[in-house]
């Protein structure tokens, strides 16, 4: 690739402040279970309008406690759509519960509500849309058909902080029980591995607690304390505790958020425009009353996705593809789903590549990646 600098899917941006912030954790009393995680809980909670956000050590953890917190239990199903990262899927698993996954809608990938109430049993207790790329799902009627069912509603919104959806911020739970985020490097903001659960109820954010702390409650007693010691477990729960180094970086990260969205935005309306015209390629949607977080910028190809991936990569375009459905993964078909398939997943499956998009990505890369993607698709089209 001639010496050229690589420009990949996605990564952080971490400046003078992440780090000045960092140091301020290792240099306190307590590098876990300190200030930091209480500063950076009220800071989520205030920034997306919710009246509590808890921190996990991943996104993954997080939308474990958060299926734990919604009662999900062994012998339960949930729906959820399978255009989505493993873990939104496999928390279910970790609790004994079974997923059914509802089709997507053919533009958004996000999950399409048309397809949800057909997959209702009396062993559905939850559904889990999942707002794919930043696009948020269409909570209204989602929460709709959960509210008619007696199921309850969390939000993978894994790629979503910084979205608004008719007026309402991702992650203010105004069409849900609890919102997840993920703080993954490639994510909107990071922490290096980390997660939050949004939720507006107090029982809820108190199971939450317990959960990611081996079920461990030290207030929450029925009967008399047995000294300043004592503490008591409760339920079986694990250590999914983030620690304050993280939630130091997560402090100081989050101030930049709306700058990190900004950018992101600019980059899309760029890609919007330059493949306007071009019939090789379909652009992300945008549906009405809602604001997409551009945690990633997914085109459908009508030309061989294969020979288009590998041509960006050999121009050091590590254009990147979201996702493997997940039932088509190996665990999965053995598992339940061997001959399954939803054509409209299968469909996007096919075409779908995500081009790169971060905030630090400058206008001469976005160029350069919009140059090679018309060349490319002249050459296959
Ligand atoms: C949609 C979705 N859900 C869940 C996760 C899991 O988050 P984490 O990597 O922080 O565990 C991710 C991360 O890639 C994701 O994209």
């Amino acid at each position: 690739m001639s010496g050229r600098e690589k420009i990949p899917y996605g990564r952080q941006w971490i400046d003078k402040d992440d780090i000045d912030s960092v140091i301020q954790s290792l240099k306190g009393d307590m590098i876990t279970g300190g200030p930091f995680v209480e500063l950076f809980e009220k800071e989520l909670a205030s920034r997306f309008d919710a009246d509590y956000a808890v921190v996990f050590n991943s996104g993954t953890s997080a939308l474990h406690a958060a299926y734990h917190a919604a009662w999900l239990d062994a012998g339960h199903t949930f729906i959820t759509s399978a255009m989505t990262f493993a873990a939104t899927v496999n928390a279910g698993l970790y609790l004994g519960a079974s997923p059914r996954f509802a089709d997507i809608e053919p533009d958004t990938g996000n999950i399409n509500p048309d397809n949800i109430e057909a997959l209702i049993d009396e062993t559905t207790t939850l559904i889990v849309p999942v707002h794919y790329a930043g696009q948020p799902a269409d909570m209204e009627r989602i929460a709709g058909i959960a509210s008619d069912k007696g199921l309850k509603v969390i939000e993978d919104a894994s790629h979503a902080p910084g979205a608004v959806y008719k007026d309402t911020k991702t992650g203010s739970c105004a069409y849900s029980d609890m919102t997840v985020f993920s703080f993954h490097p490639v994510k909107h903001f990071t922490t290096g591995e980390g997660g939050a659960v949004l939720t507006n109820d107090t029982d809820t954010a108190e199971r939450l607690c317990r959960f990611r702390n081996h079920g461990i409650t030290r207030t929450d007693f029925e009967k008399e304390s047995h000294g300043g010691w004592y503490m008591e477990m409760q339920e079986l729960g694990f250590n999914y505790r983030m620690c304050d180094i993280q939630a130091a970086l997560g402090v100081s990260q989050l101030k930049k958020l709306d700058m990190f969205i900004e950018k992101r935005r600019d980059i899309s309306i760029k890609y919007d425009e330059a493949f306007m015209e071009n019939q090789l390629i379909e652009t992300p949607p945008y549906r009405p009353r809602t604001m997409h977080s551009y945690h990633l910028y997914p085109v459908r190809v009508s030309v061989d996705r294969k020979e288009f991936y590998e041509r960006l990569h050999a121009e050091g375009i590590l254009a990147q593809v979201h996702y493997v459905p997940v039932y088509q993964h190996p665990f999965y078909r053995e598992n339940g789903f061997e001959d399954f398939s939803l054509p409209e997943t299968e469909e996007f499956y096919k075409k779908v590549i995500s081009l790169p998009m971060f905030p630090l990505m400058s206008e001469k890369e976005t160029d350069r990646v919009i140059d090679v993607v018309n060349k490319t698709l002249e050459e296959l089209g």
